[in-house]
């Protein structure tokens, strides 16, 4: 089976539905911003706060092509912003599948309002209007390069066991073709 990279914005549920489908798959999970941190030694926040976005994004970057070129043959978690820079997506899907995560609008917010502590470009939005402001802005900008993807996946149903089963199931259904 080829690598699977999954893809999209913050608080889609890469990380949720990789780990249960390698799970499931019986093969290895990757999630990139762990990669980052276990070769960092800092946390995503913590690599923010010394180098700003643009040293993230050189980093990120790094990983990702190091990690590729370990020839990962599992699912691999990306970080919401991975895809989108210069060659990303190119070097993507040249690697294995890419998958797209879209979940529905209320509970993408749902999940941004939940996970915006340890989340740098969230932690500063201070309302639920403003999150959904910022959400579809950023998710309008970045669309070009997500919907480069091989395929795309309605990732709203993750909020606990049954659901999440439930959608590994159709991930396998619908895009594994298992
Ligand atoms: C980011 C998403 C985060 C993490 C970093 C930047 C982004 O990963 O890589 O905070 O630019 O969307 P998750 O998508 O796993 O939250």
């Amino acid at each position: 089976m080829p690598a699977i990279f999954l893809l999209g914005f913050m608080c889609s549920g890469k990380t949720t539905l990789g780990r249960a489908l390698a799970q499931r798959l019986s093969v290895p999970f990757t999630d990139l911003d762990v990669a980052i941190e276990e070769r960092s030694g800092l946390t995503i926040s913590e690599i923010f706060r010394t180098c700003g976005e643009s040293g993230f994004r050189r980093i990120e970057q790094d990983t990702l092509q190091e990690v590729i070129s370990e020839n990962p043959d599992g699912i691999v978690a990306l970080g919401g912003g991975t895809a989108c820079q210069a060659g990303a997506m190119e070097l993507l899907n040249d690697s294995g599948l890419t998958v797209w995560l879209r979940p529905n609008t209320n509970r993408l917010l749902r999940r941004l309002i939940e996970g915006k502590a340890s989340r740098p470009l969230l932690q500063s939005i201070d309302s639920d209007e403003k999150m959904l402001q910022f959400a579809q802005t950023k998710i309008s900008e970045r669309a070009p390069y997500y919907s480069l993807s091989h395929h795309d996946f309605d990732s709203s149903f993750l909020e606990n066991e049954e659901e999440i089963e439930e959608s590994v199931t159709n991930f396998i259904n619908q895009i594994l073709k298992l």
